[in-house]
């Protein structure tokens, strides 16, 4: 164990697959305590004990301001207080604007941008109390880019950059830190509704390798040394930043 996160408490949403299984296992090796909150109770109780003593699972459903502020009072007397948020549960829907409709817009809109509020308003006077912290958010390059069939989720994906970096103003003089993650293409079951609407995988892969300068899509490894390195005091004077990780897309 190198211990970049020696210590830390860590609350990380949307922890139990893919990006998020990598990062919480990557706070673990780096010695961090993780609790860890998603819907999906059967994969969270998995991981937590595929993890061992430094994590724990609290079901949370991100959309219900109740259910988050439960999350972060019992996930913070847990660990004993709180350093660091990281809010990665996220959704998606694809579709053309026409065919649309609002259940489903609200439904994302939920999930990936008004969850972000809750988690940031309950952590923030636990972060205040630990005299610093960092709060580290899950858009998507798709927030910073456009693509047909994808009006709901990158106007979702780009409220969270537009949150973070205001959310960084407001609370740069407590020495809370704020910054988002933006990955491009990442290989997990996430994506099936972009695939199916671009036609199936083979469509799907073939416009990655037109797209990706690095040629590929990323796997949820990749994107993990991110995660910790932005909740570690390594990136303690980086605050306000939207970092894309996606082989080379958005330059
Ligand atoms: N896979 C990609 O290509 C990609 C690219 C850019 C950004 N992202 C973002 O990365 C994050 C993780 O994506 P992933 O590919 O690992 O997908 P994933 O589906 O494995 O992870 C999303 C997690 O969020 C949880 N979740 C969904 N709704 C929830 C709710 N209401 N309450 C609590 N938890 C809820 C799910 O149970 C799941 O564990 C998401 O925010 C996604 O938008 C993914």
């Amino acid at each position: 164990m190198s211990g970049r996160l020696q210590g830390k408490r860590i609350i990380l949403t949307g922890g139990v697959a893919n990006i998020g299984k990598e990062a919480a296992k990557a706070f673990v090796r780096e010695g961090a305590r993780v609790v860890i909150g998603d819907l999906n109770e059967k994969a969270g109780a998995a991981v937590a004990a595929e993890l061992g003593q430094a994590a724990h699972f609290i079901a949370v459903d991100v959309t219900k301001e109740e259910s988050v502020r439960n999350l972060i009072e019992k996930g913070a007397a847990w660990l004993g207080g709180l350093d660091v948020l990281v809010q990665n549960a996220g959704l998606q829907h694809s579709g053309k604007v026409t065919d649309f409709d609002a259940a489903r817009w609200d439904a994302l809109f939920a999930v990936n941008a008004r969850a972000h509020f809750f988690g940031a308003k309950h952590a923030v006077p636990h972060l205040r109390k630990a005299g610093k912290g960092s709060i580290v958010n899950t858009a998507s390059l798709a927030g910073q880019r456009g693509g047909p069939g994808m009006t709901a989720y990158s106007a979702s994906k780009g409220a969270v950059i537009a949150f973070g970096t205001a959310l960084a103003m407001e609370l740069a003089r407590d020495n809370i830190r704020v910054n988002t993650i933006c990955p491009g293409w990442v290989d997990t079951p996430f994506n099936q509704p972009a695939i199916d609407f671009m036609g199936g995988r083979g469509t799907q892969e073939e416009v990655v390798r037109q797209i990706v300068p690095l040629g590929r899509q990323a796997v949820p490894t990749e994107i993990a040394p991110l995660f910790v390195y932005l909740a570690s005091d390594e990136s303690s004077y980086m605050t306000a930043q939207a970092l894309t990780v996606d082989g080379g897309v958005y330059n």
